[in-house]
């Protein structure tokens, strides 16, 4: 058995804040921006919490596949931006979209979240244990950034996406996974104080500060140039494709230049690298979902179409999955 996408969907917040915008807060520019990242503006939540993201590209995708969400069986959501700890996210939003009968619990593995939980759905269809799994990847990352870093506020963006798969008979997928914990100090964000700034006593705002998004760009930078060829290159080999038997190479969206340059490697055309990062900045774990509902919706898959997701990020972790639409 496999898992066939039967419908998608994602949510951005509506309040945008371009490279302009953040050249007010802190020294940087437009132009620096676009330069060493291709993103232009990002979406950043003003009401909204993670969850409530999450719940509108849940019942997207639920209405685009013309499911009863009493179907689902399995909620599985890629975050590590939730606004409770506990209950975890997919077990609100199994709460928003009445999938009654479904099992839920969140995954959190930073910017490679949402291909961990995609290989896990597609583990338990292809186990026979599941047929009809929700994958959902929804992160606001506006929380988790120190907003006068210009190292990484400038990076990151808020959003959801999902997934509805559901169970088909067919060859189960190719995935791979890894974890070098070992490396895990060029991208951390440690929790939260759950006390107001003002309470805090000196040392523990020293740590509060911390607590936000701290990255050694260049080492994150080249790990994911040379992890991510390296993965779907494993990948492909065990299937025995090249790069020219794939449709479509859809990466995690935080850097263009990252992009291009796992594109080169590979010796891939860069048109089979569809990108988003212009609009959307890095949003974490939401970002493959996101593309992937904005290509369906202007009619870019065809059914069979092979199709390669690949992420990346904090852990380190890099994780891929060969799939067909
Ligand atoms: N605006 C203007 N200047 C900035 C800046 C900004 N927003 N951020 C950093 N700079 C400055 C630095 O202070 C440095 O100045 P210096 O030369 O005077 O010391 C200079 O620009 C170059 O900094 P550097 O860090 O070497 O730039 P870079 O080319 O490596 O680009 C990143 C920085 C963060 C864009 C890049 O390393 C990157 O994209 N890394 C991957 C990050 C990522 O994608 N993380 C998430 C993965 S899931």
């Amino acid at each position: 058995m496999v898992g066939k996408i039967c419908g998608t969907g994602s949510y951005a917040p509506p309040h945008i804040m371009d490279n302009n915008d953040l050249a007010k807060i802190v020294d940087t520019s437009d132009e620096w921006i676009r330069e060493r990242t291709g993103i232009v503006r990002r979406h950043v939540i003003q009401e909204e919490t993670t969850s409530y993201m999450a719940g509108q590209a849940a019942m997207r995708a639920i209405e685009q596949s013309g499911t009863d969400p009493e179907e689902i069986d399995l909620i599985l959501a890629a975050t590590s931006s939730s606004e409770t700890v506990f209950p975890c996210m997919a077990c609100e939003v199994q709460k928003m979209i009445g999938a009654k009968r479904a099992a839920g619990f969140d995954i959190n593995a930073a910017c490679t979240g949402f291909v961990l939980a995609y290989n896990t759905a597609q583990a338990y269809i292809s186990a026979g244990i599941y047929r009809t799994v929700l994958v959902i990847g929804a992160e606001s990352m506006s929380n988790m950034v120190d907003w006068t870093d210009r190292s990484t506020c400038i990076l990151f963006g808020d959003g959801a996406g999902a997934v509805l798969l559901k169970a088909e008979e067919g060859t189960p997928c190719r995935m791979a996974a890894y974890s070098d914990g070992k490396k895990g100090e060029a991208l951390t964000a440690l929790s939260r104080h759950r006390k107001g700034w003002e309470e805090l006593t000196g040392e523990e705002k020293k740590s509060d500060k911390e607590s936000y998004i701290q990255m050694d760009g260049q080492a994150v930078f080249k790990f994911a140039v040379r992890k991510v060829p390296e993965i779907v290159e494993e990948l492909l080999g065990q299937e025995n494709l090249g790069v020219e038997d794939v449709d479509w190479f859809i990466l995690h969206q935080a850097n263009r230049r990252i992009v291009e340059a796992a594109a080169k490697r590979l010796k891939a055309d860069i048109a089979k690298f569809p990108m988003n990062l212009d609009e959307y900045g890095n949003t974490s774990g939401a970002s493959i979902p996101i593309l992937l509902d904005e290509m369906n919706r202007k009619g870019m898959f065809e059914r069979g179409q092979k199709i390669v997701l690949a992420g990346f990020g904090a852990g380190l972790t890099w994780a891929a999955c060969l799939t067909e639409w």
